[in-house]
């Protein structure tokens, strides 16, 4: 059994904040098919072979819903300048692509978001309880590249790369 009583969930919070990381935003289709998606700095790499890739969604978000049985889905790497984007997504509204350019993804058909340094198009692969959090799999169906520095995210903040 677990103890949830000897951690302080703000403490840990700050504690896990102070792990440095990208930032991504995950993309997909609602069950009506619109496009919608939710910004992600769980994400990690998983498995080579085959290619596997995780993040970690809390059960209270509504992407949640939306990912699983082998649906398609988009992690898209941001950029230094699209902090806009970031926090875009990481608010609730109605339609969290507006102003935000976007092109159809190469082997999913999920919007994917320009300007992204990387994009990882997947098929979710399994999902699996992890306390208040959900634990996503996705594989990699197909994958881009460009240049430009990363975004990234440090003690609730998002920074950039030292010159
Ligand atoms: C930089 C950043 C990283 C985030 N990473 C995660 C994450 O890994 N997992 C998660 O569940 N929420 C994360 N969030 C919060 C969600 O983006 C936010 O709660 C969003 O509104 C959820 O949208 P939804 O309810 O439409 O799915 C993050 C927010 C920010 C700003």
């Amino acid at each position: 059994m677990l103890d949830a009583g000897l951690i302080d969930p703000r403490a840990l919070r700050n504690a896990f904040g102070r792990f440095a990381t990208g930032v991504t935003v995950v993309t997909m289709r609602d069950d009506e098919g619109r496009p919608t998606g939710v910004t992600v700095n769980s994400f990690s790499s998983l498995s080579l072979e085959p290619p596997l890739l995780l993040f970690s969604l809390g059960n209270a978000q509504v992407s949640r819903r939306w990912l699983k049985d082998g649906r398609h889905f988009a992690v898209n790497v941001l950029a230094a300048d699209q902090e806009q984007v970031a926090w875009q997504f990481a608010k609730p509204r109605d339609d969290k692509f507006e102003g935000v350019p976007s092109f159809p993804g190469e082997r999913c058909d999920v919007p994917c978001i320009d300007g992204a340094i990387a994009r990882f198009e997947c098929r979710h692969h399994a999902s699996y309880p992890g306390g208040d959090h959900e634990i996503i799999v996705g594989e990699v169906l197909h994958l881009e590249t460009a240049g430009g520095d990363p975004m990234l995210f440090y003690s609730g903040k998002m920074a950039r790369l030292a010159e």
